[in-house]
């Protein structure tokens, strides 16, 4: 899957995306997935940070290298990290080339803002595929001061709209949005070309994208919007529980005849 498929599919079959950060991960994803994003959220996911603002470029290299090793049919998206593109369009190129040629992923992902856009239109008009996001922007947290719902005010709702214009007209190929009620993603859906990928934003989108992680149940919490398919975690305390027990009674295979057979 390449930028052009994504876009060509606006208005089509539904677009399924997922977060992936390793190459098991990725590995199982792959088949079912149009479209892997290595989410800055790795930064909470798998490294226990508050927010994705401390995530740093060579983190975003390491896990997407590993993405990259495990898939083979979807298209994979790298998010830029906070701070790796605002600065300049030169230091976003540079580091957008950076992503692109170090894990070869096909196209890189940047939060909206009031200056995103033009930095969008450098990068496409240099040949790399660009994923926009606007609504709620994870990246702004400290700003607004915790995780909210966007859009809500008229004010709020018409600069959000306006910001996925300018995303779209920048050269996006497709556009996150996040944390909107479903209305605000039907009118961005509407007026926008490249197709949206919801998150918390309802079906009103071309197609959805949620964090891996939340979906298969591996925390104790998850965003409301999340419907869990799986509970790993119940899985994983089960196994754990079971394994310290076998350990504890030496009951487990464990000789050198058996070391290199499958179980
Ligand atoms: O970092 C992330 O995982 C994202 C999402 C859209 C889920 O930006």
């Amino acid at each position: 899957m390449t930028a052009p498929d994504i876009a060509a599919r606006k208005g089509g079959e539904p677009i399924v995306c997922l977060t992936a950060y390793t190459a098991p991960m990725a590995q199982l994803l792959d088949g079912a997935c149009d479209l892997l994003l290595v989410g800055d959220s790795l930064g909470m996911v798998l490294h226990g940070m508050p927010n994705t603002v401390g995530v740093t470029m060579e983190m975003m290299i390491l896990h997407a290298q590993a993405v990259m090793r495990g898939s083979s049919t979807a298209m994979v998206v790298v998010d830029m990290p906070f701070g790796s593109y605002e600065a300049s369009h030169e230091t976003a190129y540079a580091n957008a080339c950076r992503l692109m040629k170090e894990t070869g992923a096909q196209a890189v992902k940047v939060e909206s803002g009031p200056t995103v856009p033009q930095t969008i239109a450098y990068l496409t008009q240099r040949g790399v595929p660009v994923m926009g996001h606007v609504g709620l922007r994870p990246q702004a947290v400290l700003m607004d001061g915790a995780f909210k719902a966007k859009g809500k005010a008229p004010d709020e709702r018409e600069r959000i709209l306006e910001e996925a214009r300018a995303t779209a007209g920048a050269g996006a190929f497709a556009v996150v949005v996040e944390g909107v009620a479903e209305s605000l993603a039907r009118e961005i859906t509407a007026a926008i070309a490249p197709p949206t990928i919801g998150i918390g934003a309802s079906p009103a989108c071309d197609g959805q994208i949620l964090v891996s992680e939340d979906m298969i149940g591996l925390f104790d919490w998850s965003p409301k919007f999340v419907r869990r398919y799986a509970d790993v975690r119940a899985d994983i305390a089960r196994a754990v529980q079971q394994y310290a027990d076998d350990v504890r009674t030496r009951r487990f295979p464990g000789e050198a005849e058996t070391y290199f057979g499958k179980s």
